[in-house]
């Protein structure tokens, strides 16, 4: 029997399923909208348009999304695990919280934020390590109404505050500190730092997790547990959910394009909902009681999707990490996948590739048998790290699905259903049931064909597409809606075989992505700018046989260099501090002159063949306002 009446089990039923998502959307999206708790049914199911964009799901519907991740679950799987969390340290005792706990530890909290100001729209910016309490946290939020806004770990106090000042957030929910692998990352202390500049916040919530001394400011900040205490003596173990309007915004996730400061991309409550439950269903094929362990952060789409919000609507037992997959030592994943017997792992290319350079002895005495599906994202994987997963961790009986989406697309948009639609390494292969991909040429046309390559459009509305740039539809609109006519641009490359598998090339814009982490090179550069004697600098990638790309940066600098690995660690430093430890500088060459075209613009593609150590390749340089300084800089190069 089916665990869920909209599984599809075999290659027949997805081509049904994709061709009725196609041709009777309304209808195809109503008959899985039943299987939700509701506590006002939708007059009408989608109503779109690309232009403005206008985009809206389930329409007059009245919902909570925790109603659908908790209290529907307690009958059935109420002692059933909803969170297993494993601390970074392995001697640590790891936390189960079911369903039940899991519910009331959610009311509790939603009335000390209650309690502590937080109304239904307000923004709540967390920032905080991976442990139960941020679940509870992004839980408690979405019962209250309010807007959640999860900053990963590893922003620097600047971004922090930009963050803050751009979702105008009044409260803050942090820790004293998180731990990850050796280090002990002081989270409030960077809160401290960024709150210097946003007067505006009132209360910051703080869980004490590292017990490292704090300056707590009195009036402003609060400790998470005292805050429990005092409901506990209320006995308030019940919360009621706010009552939100299907097209209510869930959360704001910042990330990174080609131009300025990272948007907040925003995600509506019915829709998101519907489809991260149905693709997280589908995709990983999740069966009732299957252990489900994705590695991602929840400060990052995936960790919002696939952490959290797609298992926990199905029921699933979900596994939160705190720490990173090298630490104590590179077979980390494999006896926590041991341990508790986990049946699904959903990582990115860069950690598999990461647990290859070890070659086989952390493997060693690993048994790996109770997992059945395994599942990558963030990247496009290359064939020799997609066949070591396979042969090593999958022992070639676990499909492996290639997911590929964005923080935009709220869901997985394009991947194989594990065991129902074919693999291909490298491939991500057909689309999910509603989404309709297309390539377009560099005349801005589309290709019928196939065997080709362009930029991949999106020409339908799903249920989580992004509905808008918080603050700023009209950059929604610019970034996403404008580049083509009626299409929903990615900003990825794709080709599309003989058959309709799509196998994604990367970004086609000025984004990076290291370590499946996005980073646009105007917001790099525009961090180094910063550091004081740079008169200019360009940013580009490069292949990096673990991170998937490299960071390369190409900077004029207006003295004499007496110390370059001194300069290069203040250069670097300036990044980490201006965006975070994470955006890491990996080659820096000082250069006197950038590529530059008569009209003043960087030629990037000059740069990056450079980068690439492709020399015999440059193309076209006679365009160059000064074409010598492409001589030097690839006699300099690093
Ligand atoms: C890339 C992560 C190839 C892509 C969910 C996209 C992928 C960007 C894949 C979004 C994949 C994601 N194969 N590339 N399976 N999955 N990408 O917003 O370039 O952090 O545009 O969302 O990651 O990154 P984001």
């Amino acid at each position: 029997m089916k665990s869920f009446p909209y599984q599809i089990s075999n290659l027949e039923e997805y081509h049904q399923a994709y061709q009725k998502s196609i041709k009777q959307p309304a209808q195809f999206w109503e008959e899985i909208a039943q299987n939700f708790i509701w506590k006002k049914k939708w007059d009408s199911v989608s109503e779109w348009n690309f232009k403005d964009p206008k985009i809206e799901w389930f329409k007059g519907a009245q919902l909570n999304i925790t109603e659908n991740c908790l209290d529907r679950h307690l009958n059935k799987f109420g002692d059933q695990a909803a969170i297993i969390w494993e601390p970074n340290n392995p001697n640590e005792q790891n936390r189960v919280l079911t369903y039940n706990d899991l519910y009331k530890q959610v009311c509790q909290f939603s009335h000390v934020l209650k309690n502590n100001g937080v109304k239904k729209g307000d923004t709540v910016c967390i920032y905080m390590g991976m442990i139960p309490e941020l679940a509870i946290a992004v839980l408690s939020c979405a019962r209250i109404g309010a807007i959640h806004s999860v900053v990963f770990g590893g922003f620097s106090a600047q971004s922090i505050s930009d963050r803050l000042h751009d979702a105008k957030s009044e409260f803050v929910i942090t820790c004293d500190g998180a731990f990850r692998g050796q280090k002990n990352i002081p989270l409030k202390s960077v809160i401290d730092e960024a709150l210097i500049s946003c007067p505006f916040v009132k209360r910051v919530i703080v869980y004490s997790r590292t017990q490292i001394p704090l300056n707590m400011i009195e009036g402003r900040d609060t400790w998470w547990e005292e805050e429990i205490k005092k409901i506990e003596t209320k006995n308030c173990n019940i919360f009621e959910a706010e009552v939100m309007e299907a097209e209510d915004p869930l959360f704001i996730l910042y990330t990174s394009g080609s131009t300025g400061k990272p948007k907040g991309v925003v995600h509506s409550t019915a829709g998101y909902m519907i489809y991260t439950n149905y693709t997280f269903i589908n995709t990983f094929q999740y069966q009732t009681n299957d252990i489900f362990f994705c590695t991602a952060d929840i400060g990052w789409i995936t960790g919002h999707s696939y952490l959290l919000y797609g298992p926990l609507s199905a029921g699933a037992t979900t596994v939160l990490f705190e720490g990173i997959p090298t630490w104590p030592n590179a077979s980390r994943l494999w006896d926590i996948i041991d341990k508790f017997k986990i049946n699904t792992l959903y990582t990115a290319p860069t950690a598999i590739r990461s647990l290859m350079s070890y070659g086989l002895e952390p493997l060693k005495g690993k048994d790996l048998s109770s997992l059945k599906v395994l599942g990558t994202v963030g990247e496009p994987i290359n064939e020799e790290a997609w066949h070591w997963y396979n042969t090593n961790i999958g022992k070639n009986k676990c499909p492996i699905v290639d997911t590929w989406w964005q923080t935009e697309t709220g869901g997985i948009l394009i991947s194989n259903l594990a065991g129902i639609t074919p693999a291909i390494p490298s491939f991500a292969t057909l689309p999910m049931p509603g989404i309709v991909p297309c390539l377009i040429d560099e005349n801005g046309k589309e290709i019928e064909e196939n065997n080709v390559s362009g930029n991949l459009c999106i020409k339908q509305a799903w249920p989580s597409i992004i509905r808008t740039t918080f603050g700023d539809h009209e950059r929604c609109r610019k970034t996403y809606f404008s580049t083509y006519e009626n299409k929903y641009y990615t900003g990825d490359g794709a080709f599309r075989d003989a058959n309709g598998n799509y196998r994604i090339t990367g970004r086609v814009d000025d984004v990076l992505n290291v370590s499946g982490h996005r980073i646009g090179t105007a917001e790099i550069e525009n961090a180094i700018n910063q550091h004081k004697g740079v008169i200019e600098s360009a940013v580009v990638g490069y292949p990096h046989d673990i991170k998937g790309q490299g960071i390369y940066a190409y900077i004029i600098y207006n003295k004499n260099i007496d110390d370059v690995i001194a300069l290069n660690n203040n250069i670097t430093q300036t990044v980490s501090n201006i965006i975070g430890p994470f955006a890491k500088l990996d080659k820096i060459q000082f250069v006197n002159g950038l590529p530059k075209t008569r009209s003043g613009k960087i030629m990037r593609r000059i740069l990056r063949k450079i980068a690439e150590n492709d020399l015999n390749n440059l193309g076209d340089t006679t365009t160059l306002l000064d074409p010598n300084v492409v001589n030097e800089i690839k006699n300099g190069r690093i």
